[in-house]
């Protein structure tokens, strides 16, 4: 008996993933492996790689389109919780991960497979995503990651595979490990292991280097509704379209390039390079907006909850009871976020520099410091009496 009989595999069309297809049959008893590839706006040739998956030994290969779903169900609302790991990673890749998991649980659900399967070793967060995400969906498939156990070096992956007709990667491959979707680039490893090791420029693919961006700034209008966003520069556009647009004005002038060392869930800390150009000029716009349409209070008790979405996200947990309460209370806060916010873009920098919305609650006649002046001066001074009372009682009692 194997561990499982039939298993959907999340396959990328990799080395790795491709060897998890004779492995899974070989060393593990499985009978049938379905390959599930999901196009997030990668940009590969997605043929190829469903007839890779095929040659490799897999009975099935489906390859699915959920860029629109992607942006919509999974990138929007991150963006309406301006959602920042530790302060600068958009999550252009942990947004990925539930949605892959999702579609994977959905094909093995159709298909009568009893397990799913992913290529993840066990040092990252992916694996930590893709396993919560699947058992929070179906508790009753059993999740399989062969790269988690199997020991082989990348010299022993690649002859492993040799020997059930996968071929060795034929351009040398990249001494990087990168993740890429519509929402940008997630890249490490090689030299970048080394913190003090400035990054290459070749690396970079979605952001121009300053010394290329233009020498002139660049003016861009994004509209959002209810926290959505809808148009650039007047346009409206489809959620795909919007976010590829964004990152095409906004990568021009080299913004969005983040290098941190970032605190995994498995405990390591690792140096990350993404490139996230639309995710972060939207997280900035919207984030500007809602300081213009929330009060006080409401925009500052978000931060926290904010905080607490954005770990859960980065931690696995986008399908759990926490967050979904979390989704109840961030949707009902952006019920007036409309308008409009405009920045200026230039040598790598957005800064915005105008917002505007019908549901304002900027007050003109109350902020001004000319004679329109409609605030009560003298109200102040009750107000700061009575604020004041139980630190001049304090000070008292000091004396
Ligand atoms: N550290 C990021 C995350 O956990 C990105 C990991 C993606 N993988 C990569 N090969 N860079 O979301």
């Amino acid at each position: 008996m194997g561990r499982a009989k039939k298993v959907v595999l999340a396959y990328s069309g990799g080395v790795d993933t491709s060897v998890c297809i004779p492995y899974l049959q070989q060393e593990w008893g499985v009978e049938e492996v379905i390959t599930l590839a999901a196009d997030l706006g990668q940009g590969d040739e997605l043929e190829p790689v469903r007839e890779k998956a095929l040659k490799s030994g897999a009975v099935e290969s489906l390859v699915m389109n959920v860029q629109e779903s992607f942006i919509r169900d999974y990138a929007f609302p991150a963006i309406q919780a301006n959602a920042l790991y530790e302060n600068r990673y958009p999550l252009g890749t942990a947004l990925a991960r539930p949605l892959i998991a999702k579609i994977l649980v959905e094909a093995a659900e159709k298909y009568g497979a009893d397990a799913i399967a992913h290529g993840c070793t066990g040092k990252g967060n992916d694996q930590v995503r893709f396993d919560v995400s699947v058992a929070a969906l179906n508790p009753n498939l059993k999740i399989l990651a062969p790269a988690r156990e199997w020991g082989m070096s990348r010299e022993e992956t690649i002859a492993y595979g040799e020997r059930f007709g996968i071929p060795s990667p034929v351009k040398k491959s990249s001494p990087y490990s990168i993740d890429k979707n519509l929402l940008g680039r997630s890249i490490e490893a090689g030299m970048l292991e080394d913190p003090t090791f400035e990054p290459p420029e070749e690396i970079y693919e979605m952001t121009n280097a300053i010394a290329q961006t233009p020498d002139t700034p660049e003016y861009l209008e994004i509209t959002f509704t209810q926290g959505i966003p809808t148009s650039v520069n007047g346009e409206v556009l489809n959620p795909v379209a919007l976010v590829e647009k964004l990152n095409q004005i906004v990568g021009n002038h080299g913004i969005g390039r983040i290098d941190m060392i970032e605190n995994r869930l498995v405990g390591i800390k690792s140096r990350e390079i993404y490139e996230s150009p639309a995710m972060v000029v939207l997280i900035q716009a919207h984030r500007d907006l809602e300081s213009l349409t929330l009060t006080a209070d409401v925009t500052q008790y978000k931060r926290g909850i904010e905080d607490t979405y954005t770990k859960l996200v980065y931690n696995g947990l986008w399908y759990s009871p926490l967050k979904t309460a979390l989704d109840a209370f961030i949707q009902k806060t952006q019920e007036r976020v409309s308008g409009t916010v405009r920045l200026k873009l230039f040598k790598g920098n957005a800064t915005i520099v105008g917002r505007s919305s019908e549901n304002s609650l900027y007050t003109p006649d109350l902020a001004t410091y000319g004679a329109e002046d409609q605030f009560d001066h003298k109200a102040a001074e009750g107000f700061i009496y009575v604020w004041g009372l139980p630190t001049r009682i304090w000070a008292k009692g000091n004396q």
